[in-house]
């Protein structure tokens, strides 16, 4: 503080000492000789005019002889203020007539007086006058004498001090003005660059930023490439190094969560809740919801521990909470805490049924279905998104903890944490498609949902292409700064970084001892009353209409159509999970599946033979386990799919390296499992094809494309997916302390300016 004032006392008072200098040494005698220029050019022409006053009665005193006049004449002149004395002297240089006031020692003689520039300024003891001599002419032109004028110049040096006084206060006043602008100048300056800097690692774009949305400030513009470059190699390098040094597992997560995060506490928050307690004439019951969001994250839950926050939507649970609405699971081994939320009827329907499933679910996924979208339904994903964003708050023990917001229930909970508890790591994920721009565009409250999500510290996608989306959608939509090669956005001064984070399944543990496949084809077979050696297709969905059962069923038919040998010989068993059977949408889709299915199965099957199976039910993981490891081929025909973890749940399954999967293009899991037959679903005969060739793929085929795909899935785990986000959420932590210390370091930076 003492050396911080005494660089301010040395900053302020070096200038004013230099115009100081100058000024005594310069200014102040160049102001006082110009000056007595003027004055004495003044004083010159007033003697002019007064001896030329006097030139015609002094004449005329002179031819009446008349000494009394002159005197008098000479008297009443000098009353003037300046006029000090006068004489006369004749032309042979002898004073004849003098007021009294005349200094005798100025005489008569012009010589002797200083011949400066200011001849006309007589130094005498008493101080300088002003002497003008003036020649008085008799009429025809003869010299008669001269008329001596004296000046008092004391008037001249009070002038001249009182103008170097108003010069002096002048310039001081000058002198403190610059300083102080100095100081600001640099001030500004430093301030401007700094927060120049500061934009670039921040990659701040705020509407009123001077410069344009993707462009850093001019002055700091051939920093800010390097600066960038910079940062994006090193978290390249770190990313890769992270990536490839890691083989995922729940102990890996847990070390990297006390590691990178210091231990952070970890809030979930989803919609659907990982396990659900139902009243049964048996008692209470828990389910697992068919969920693929479910699947993914309640692994990564049970390793983090943590608290998993979910709407209590099972008949059950309430009676299975404490007091604060809490219970511990898994049932079996607790390992986490559920908090439910509780929601009443009128709130499900307007936030689940209707804006997210009947509004953004069609919308994202392109189905053909057209999103419905309602002012009452959003003022209720309004309400109940802040109802969870309060319960994040109250269930939060530290300021900072890590929240995973899970999926396009909550895309504006990210924004409203944000608010309550801005040093939080939100991380949310969007475990569907994001459409284009244009699609997008059809939400009324685009940019609420944009705003909302861009509350995220990390926002994370399946694919590259969703992020591409997303990313466009924003620079549509919002006035953010986007940094398209690191994938960032920044908007009203917060950075989102957007990434691709392609989900999967916990690897099954080698221990668990899965039952053996052999086994499992017969017991299910025999289940389904079908022959031992029975070609047996399987589809495990959601009854939604993203996940191209239809199709899939159609396909079948025209299987047979073309391979008549396999009527009597395959059966696809179609496994569909009840979902959101109070929609028309999902209801009439219902039916349509189970008339298809009727009239194929009409139409090929005889006895008790049936070429489709349709169980609209729920099974447990356990039942699909067994189910996966007794197909010879899996269908997965989704018209659109974020991922579709059923895709890697069969070849997780398959650890004796057999079976087919057919897999649509237009999942996610296509874009990582290039060993499945990748299907067009609209393309009937080709997905038709594709399953005959299944159905008769060799072992040896089978076998290379099942290992390959297992070693993929094995390495590329759920924990991956959850570890790759936190490493990510630790680096942005790091990059905003850094990004902080910048703070710190500019306003220590000015305050040793200032
Ligand atoms: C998709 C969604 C999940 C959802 C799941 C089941 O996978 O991404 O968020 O939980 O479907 O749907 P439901 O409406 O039953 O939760």
């Amino acid at each position: 503080m003492q050396s911080g004032s005494l660089r301010l006392s040395f900053r302020f008072i070096l200038p004013v000492a230099l115009v100081w200098a100058l000024l005594a040494y310069a200014v102040v005698p160049w102001v006082d000789n110009l000056t007595l220029r003027w004055f004495v050019r003044d004083l010159d022409t007033r003697s002019q005019m007064m001896a030329s006053a006097l030139q015609d009665p002094l004449q005329e005193y002179m031819a009446q002889k008349s000494p009394r006049r002159i005197a008098e004449l000479f008297d009443r002149t000098v009353q003037d203020q300046r006029l000090f004395a006068l004489a006369f002297c004749d032309d042979n240089g002898k004073l004849l007539y003098k007021t009294r006031t005349y200094p005798l020692t100025l005489g008569c003689m012009a010589e002797g007086r200083p011949q400066t520039l200011h001849q006309s300024m007589v130094p005498l003891p008493q101080g300088s006058v002003h002497v003008t001599e003036s020649p008085l002419r008799v009429e025809g032109g003869n010299y008669e004498g001269k008329l001596i004028l004296v000046h008092d110049t004391s008037f001249i040096e009070r002038r001249s001090a009182d103008a170097r006084k108003y010069v002096l206060a002048l310039f001081a006043v000058l002198a403190a003005v610059m300083a102080l602008l100095t100081i600001l100048i640099a001030h500004f300056s430093l301030r401007g660059v700094l927060d120049a800097l500061k934009d670039v690692l921040v990659g701040d774009a705020r509407p009123q930023a001077r410069h344009g949305p993707h462009e850093p400030a001019p002055d700091i513009q051939p920093l800010a490439g390097d600066l960038r470059a910079l940062l994006y190699e090193y978290s390249v390098d770190k990313r890769a190094r992270d990536d490839s040094s890691r083989q995922w597992t729940p102990e890996k997560l847990r070390v990297l969560l006390r590691e990178e995060l210091a231990g952070d506490e970890v809030l979930v928050v989803s919609n659907r809740e990982p396990y659900i307690h139902m009243q049964t004439a048996k008692g209470l019951q828990v389910h697992r919801p068919a969920s693929g969001l479910v699947t993914a994250v309640e692994p990564v839950m049970r390793a983090c521990s943590g608290t998993w926050i979910a709407h209590g939507s099972g008949s059950g649970d309430r009676a299975s909470v404490d007091r604060n609405d809490r219970v511990k699971v898994p049932p079996a081994r607790p390992s986490y805490t559920l908090r439910r939320v509780w929601l009443s009827k009128e709130e499900e329907q307007g936030f689940y049924y209707g804006f997210a499933n009947e509004g953004l679910w069609p919308l994202c996924h392109i189905a053909h279905v057209r999103p419905v979208f309602r002012s009452a339904d959003w003022e209720h994903y309004v309400a109940v998104n802040q109802r969870f964003a309060d319960t994040v708050v109250q269930e939060a023990h530290t300021d900072d903890p890590v929240v995973l917001v899970q999926d396009y229930h909550f895309a504006l909970l990210p924004r409203m944490v944000r608010e309550a508890l801005p040093k939080a790591t939100i991380i949310t994920f969007w475990h569907i498609p994001w459409p284009n721009p244009e699609s997008f565009g059809i939400c009324p409250w685009r940019e609420e949902i944009l705003e909302g999500l861009l509350g995220s510290t990390i926002l994370g996608f399946h694919t590259s292409f969703h992020c591409k989306n997303f990313l466009e959608t924003v620079d549509r939509y919002l006035e953010a700064r986007i940094e398209h090669e690191v994938s960032t956005i920044s908007y009203g001064g917060k950075l989102t970084q957007v990434e691709n984070y392609p989900i999967s399944i916990a690897w099954p543990e080698p221990e668990h001892g899965q039952p053996d496949v052999a086994d499992c084809r017969l017991a299910v077979r025999r289940e389904l009353a079908l022959p031992e050696n029975h070609l047996l297709g399987l589809g495990v969905d959601r009854l939604d209409y993203t996940k191209g059962i239809i199709e899939r069923f159609q396909a079948v038919e025209r299987m047979l159509e073309q391979y008549p040998a396999l009527v009597g010989k395959f059966t696809l068993l179609q496994i569909a999970a009840p979902s959101r059977s109070s929609l028309d949408e999902y209801q009439n889709f219902e039916a349509r599946v189970r008339s298809l299915a009727q009239r194929i199965n009409q139409r090929f099957g005889s006895g008790v033979y049936v070429p489709i199976m349709l169980k609209v039910e729920h099974h447990d993981a356990e039942q699909v386990n067994r189910l996966y490891r007794a197909a010879d081929v899996c269908v997965v025909t989704s018209l659109h799919d974020g991922m579709n973890l059923v895709a890697k749940e069969f070849i997780a399954a398959r650890d004796d390296e057999r079976g087919v999967l057919v897999l649509s293009q237009f999942t996610g899991a296509a874009r990582e499992l290039h060993e499945a037959l990748v299907v067009n679903p609209y393309h009937i005969e080709q997905s038709a094809e594709a399953l005959y060739r299944a159905l008769t793929m060799p072992e040896i085929e089978q076998r290379e494309r099942m290992r390959s795909m297992r070693s993929l899935v094995k390495d590329f785990n759920v924990y991956r997916w959850a570890g790759r986000m936190l490493l990510d959420a630790a680096r942005l932590r790091q990059r905003e302390r850094i990004t902080s210390k910048i703070h710190s370091h500019s306003r220590a930076s000015l305050r040793r300016v200032v």
